[in-house]
């Protein structure tokens, strides 16, 4: 029988992690508690909407890879009810995790492509989930040369800071950190996200760029990569659009034809291009 797509799947939080200084970005590591959760088999890119009892629920992008087998991340910035809830559970509280929702990353597309990865702020989330799944000894052969542009406004406000460390020390991938203002020992760059990305001139040939970041960063991030002569079928976002079912029953997330929820929330530039100019 098809499970109704309404019903959260039952999880537990199994460990919370304060990401950034302000600490106001937290990861949940959450388990499911029932066996049926073997159906929730998910790829990067894709979000749930996650429940709390008497609060309702809200979407976030899975943050964890399939190849970490057992739990889900998801990685959560404090803004308004349900979030300063979540915020203040514990280990061991339960949760509701609806889904997998929307469309992932083009996997098959990325297939044998350089990639260009590029994030700002707390939407680095699903580019997590990408970069985990690509480094996996089973994948990281099934694509060209990776590089990782992310971005946030000073270096506590960074988040997976030991990954990212992690993945600067590989010759696999090339990861490149800035900040807006740079604080006593950073040695990075400094500039925002399109600056440092013009800097490094990645090539179009062949290559993919996916983005994900806050609505100033994606417009000027876009305009970086045209001016580096990417192509609109070659550029991919994530959009954060206001959601509710999540499905596509409710029509709270439509832009001009499409559902945001169902048939993104990746879509190609090229493709928003087609589309009413309202995210
Ligand atoms: C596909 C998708 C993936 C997402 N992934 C993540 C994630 O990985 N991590 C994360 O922290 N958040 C993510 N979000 C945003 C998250 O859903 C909202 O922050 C959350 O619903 C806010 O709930 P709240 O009750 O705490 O805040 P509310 O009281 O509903 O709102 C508080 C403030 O946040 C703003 N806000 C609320 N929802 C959104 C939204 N969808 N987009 C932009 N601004 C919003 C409101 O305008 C308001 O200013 C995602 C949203 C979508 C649609
Ligand atoms: S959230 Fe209901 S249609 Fe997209």
């Amino acid at each position: 029988m098809t499970r109704n797509p309404y019903l959260p799947n039952p999880a537990r939080i199994e460990d919370v992690v304060v990401e950034n200084e302000a600490r106001d970005i937290k990861t949940f590591r959450l388990a499911f508690t029932e066996p049926n959760a073997a159906e929730f088999r998910y790829l990067p890119g894709q979000f749930a909407e996650l429940s709390l009892p008497g609060l309702g629920e809200a979407p976030f992008g899975i943050a964890s890879s399939p190849a970490e087998e057992g739990f889900l991340l998801f990685s959560v910035k404090r803004v308004g009810l349900f979030t300063t809830e979540l915020h203040s559970l514990e280990p061991g509280a339960a949760i509701g995790v609806r889904g997998p929702m929307g469309k992932p990353f083009p996997w098959e597309r990325m297939a044998g492509k350089n990639l260009v990865i590029v994030g700002g702020g707390f939407a680095f989330t699903t580019l997590r989930a990408a970069i985990k799944h690509i480094l996996h000894p089973d994948h990281r052969g099934g694509y060209g040369s990776v590089l990782v542009v992310y971005g946030a406004r000073t270096p506590g406000e960074l988040m997976y800071r030991n990954e990212l460390a992690e993945w600067q020390k590989r010759d696999d991938i090339q990861v490149h950190l800035t900040v807006d203002k740079a604080e006593n020992g950073w040695n990075q760059h400094v500039g925002v996200v399109p600056a440092v990305l013009e800097q490094l001139k990645p090539s179009p040939q062949d290559t993919l760029a996916i983005i994900c970041g806050p609505p100033i960063m994606l417009k000027f991030t876009l305009a970086a990569l045209s001016k580096l002569g990417f192509p609109d079928d070659t550029v991919i976002l994530s959009l954060e659009m206001r959601m509710k079912c999540g499905i596509g029953k409710c029509g709270r997330c439509n832009i001009g034809a499409k559902y945001v929820c169902k048939d993104g929330p990746v879509f190609t530039r090229q493709e928003l291009q087609e589309l009413p100019a309202e995210y």
